[in-house]
């Protein structure tokens, strides 16, 4: 497949266009191992030739260097991209596996502006809540974010791991541009509430991780071969007999991708990108990558069109995946359903 320039859709009723895929850049800091530098920085640029402008990147990744590394591409390119972080999640390097969720009004303020000044920017177009607490009133969390758009630091809103009714309630206290969740061939749970509410309120989705954390494209072996500090090691759905069961459950991709001559990974992107008609939403799935060739692969799956006979032969699989998505579920949106 070629790669050709990607379309851009809107980011909610009135917020920027973006190209149709963005990139997660989370990898380039943290979780997924070792990081060749040039290489991830050369990624970010042909990133933006390719028509990708949404780039996403959150405080708590590399402790705040994923944001300290994208900052100089963002300022050199201010007007192309499409910058979003994320507040919410609070770690700590002593203790890297461990989060806690801070929702209340001085953390966000505070770390809006710890955020402003990593990346070496003025504004931040897109500002996500990463975490809920269920504790804190969205009245008073997602009532402080307003507040940041008011005062110009933060452009339009967003949220991440929320319920249908959380997210109805919060854009009735602002707009909320687009919700970041967990959604691929493996991870479906977003089209019980979420989903429907997306699509009804006009808020653009942006799956994450719409690779399986790289599940999907077949590239996972074992656990033991990944990085020791590689976050999959304790990840329920890469460790022990579910990553055997799991691996199995590629068939129906791996047979589609050989028929079409494309990848897994494309096949599942596509899948991802197709979930815009089926739903009636704007899709703008970020894959992660640190490396310009699976940036190339990634994009060119914007413009591969799975037919209705493959999209049924992929329907079941979510269905059948062993383990849940994260150790501690709690921290996602599935529970307060
Ligand atoms: N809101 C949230 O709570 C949340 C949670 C997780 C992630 N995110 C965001 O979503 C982004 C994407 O999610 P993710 O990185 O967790 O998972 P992902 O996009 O599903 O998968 C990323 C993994 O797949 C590999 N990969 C990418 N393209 C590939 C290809 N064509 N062939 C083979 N391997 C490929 C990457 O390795 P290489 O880098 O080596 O290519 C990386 O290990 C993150 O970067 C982050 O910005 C948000």
């Amino acid at each position: 497949m070629t790669v050709s320039v990607l379309p851009t859709v809107q980011l909610g009723t009135d917020g920027p266009f973006v190209g149709v895929q963005g990139l997660g850049c989370m990898g380039m800091s943290d979780f997924y191992g070792p990081t060749d530098r040039p290489e991830a920085l050369a990624t970010l640029d042909a990133a933006l030739e390719a028509g990708v402008t949404l780039f996403d990147t959150a405080d708590a990744y590399g402790f705040g260097r994923n944001e300290e590394l994208i900052g100089p591409f963002v300022r050199a390119n201010r007007d192309r991209v499409v910058l979003a972080t994320k507040f919410a999640l609070e770690r700590t390097e002593d203790d890297p596996g461990r989060r806690s969720i801070r929702n209340d009004p001085a953390y966000i303020r505070a770390a809006v502006d710890a955020s402003l000044r990593r990346l070496g920017v003025d504004e931040i177009d897109l500002y996500y809540m990463h975490r809920r607490d269920p504790a804190v009133p969205l009245a008073d969390s997602v009532g402080t974010m307003a507040e940041l758009v008011r005062a110009g630091k933060v452009r339009r809103l967003g949220l991440s791991e929320v319920t249908g009714a959380e997210l109805r309630e919060a854009y009735a206290i602002h707009p909320i541009a687009a919700l970041q969740s967990e959604w691929s061939v493996f991870a479906r749970d977003v089209e019980r509430t979420a989903v429907p509410a997306a699509a009804e309120l006009g808020v653009a989705f942006v799956p994450y991780s719409p690779l399986g954390r790289g599940f999907l494209t077949g590239a996972f072996q074992a656990a033991e071969q990944l990085a020791a500090d590689d976050v999959r090691r304790t990840q329920p759905r890469f460790t022990g007999a579910n990553a055997a069961v799991n691996a199995e459950l590629l068939a129906p991709l791996r047979e589609i991708a050989t028929a079409r001559g494309v990848t897994l990974a494309q096949v599942a992107l596509a899948w991802v990108h197709q979930r815009a008609e089926v739903h009636g939403l704007t899709v703008v799935p970020i894959p992660g990558t640190r490396k310009r060739s699976r940036l190339a692969e990634n994009t060119a799956a914007a413009a591969l069109r799975l037919t209705a006979e493959e999209l049924a032969r992929l329907e079941p699989v979510a269905g059948e995946v062993a383990g849940d998505r994260y150790p501690d579920m709690r921290l996602t949106q599935v529970g307060r359903e």
